[in-house]
């Protein structure tokens, strides 16, 4: 599979690995008797820790044909709670066994008092708490011995107390502490509705420079609000942002996340191929999942908002 490189220069030392996929159980077969046919795979570090099982056997057959990047959604880095040691070492212990082209998570916290709520939350964007995560970053850099790929969110509601935009603060972030970025356009389409922000404004003021990686995704539209579900197609929305994400960068890594309602291996390829066809300036249109009365109050929970079930993935496979 051609990967979509223009000759850029590698970011942080770290490649553009060309166009790839999460890895996910139910295309174990599919793979192992037709191969990857795509450039790298994502995997979710959560699935794969303490895990020496039929996954990892199969990971390991994998990763000797195409790249993996490490991909968690644990590390809580917004948290005010101390990092979880035992959890980055048993990360570092992964990124050993399966040397990862690099490793990733997101600008959120998970929980409190060691309570993993398993939702991507997110935190005030203000001098202090820039302060406070790019300490944080710093140590977990400092720890893993290697840049960390900080993933900007969904979200759904914004902090009162936020005194600047998540575009600034990831830039920050990134300029004081080196760590990579991973630009999801479909978060940043999610949030720009879900917001009322400029999304084209948003991906032009991050460093290019920093930016590794970008994920794409199809979410769900629950009336008046969009919900990053993973589960449908990407619409031309977010593939016009991929194209001008990679045209600012200069070319890197993409990867199709899709953690429901997960299509056979060859429909996720097809929908892949998209991605090249955006680069040629053609934006596949795709209809928005919109989401059925009930699921919409599932979505909408207790609080009048909901958090995403975009990681609902990150069980044992
Ligand atoms: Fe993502």
């Amino acid at each position: 599979m051609a990967a979509p490189t223009t000759g850029a220069p590698a970011r942080l030392g770290l490649p553009n690995l060309g166009l790839g996929v999460g890895l996910r159980n139910v295309h174990f077969q599919d793979i192992l008797a037709h191969g990857p046919r795509v450039d790298w795979f994502e995997i979710i570090s959560e699935n794969f820790i303490d895990n020496h099982g039929w996954a990892r056997a199969v990971l390991d057959r994998i990763a000797a044909r195409v790249p993996i990047v490490m991909h968690g959604v644990s590390l809580s880095i917004g948290s005010s709670d101390p990092l979880d040691m035992a959890y980055l070492a048993r990360l570092r212990a992964l990124a050993a066994e399966l040397r990862p082209a690099w490793v990733s998570d997101h600008l959120c916290w998970t929980g409190a008092a060691s309570v993993n709520s398993h939702d991507l939350l997110p935190l005030p964007l203000h001098e202090a708490s820039l302060r406070h995560v790019a300490a944080r970053v710093r140590a977990v850099q400092d720890f893993l011995g290697r840049p960390l790929i900080v993933e900007n969110p969904s979200s759904y509601v914004e902090f009162a107390g936020s005194s600047m935009p998540e575009w600034e603060f990831l830039g920050r972030l990134a300029e004081d502490t080196g760590c990579g970025l991973l630009l999801d356009v479909n978060n940043v389409h999610v949030s720009s509705v879900n917001h009322g922000f400029d999304a084209e404004r948003y991906i032009r003021s991050l460093p290019p420079r920093h930016i590794v990686q970008i994920h794409l995704a199809g979410p769900t539209d629950c009336g008046g609000y969009l919900v990053d579900t993973h589960d449908a197609p990407v619409p031309a929305a977010v593939w016009r942002l991929y194209a001008l994400a990679q045209r600012l960068t200069g070319g890197v890594a993409a990867m199709l996340e899709w953690d429901a309602n997960i299509p056979p291996y060859p429909e996720l390829l097809a929908e892949l191929d998209k991605a090249r066809a955006a680069l040629r300036g053609e934006f596949a249109e795709a209809p928005v999942r919109r989401a059925a009365p009930e699921r919409e109050t599932v979505l909408a929970g207790p609080l009048g908002f909901h958090l995403g079930p975009a990681h609902a993935e990150a069980v044992p496979p």
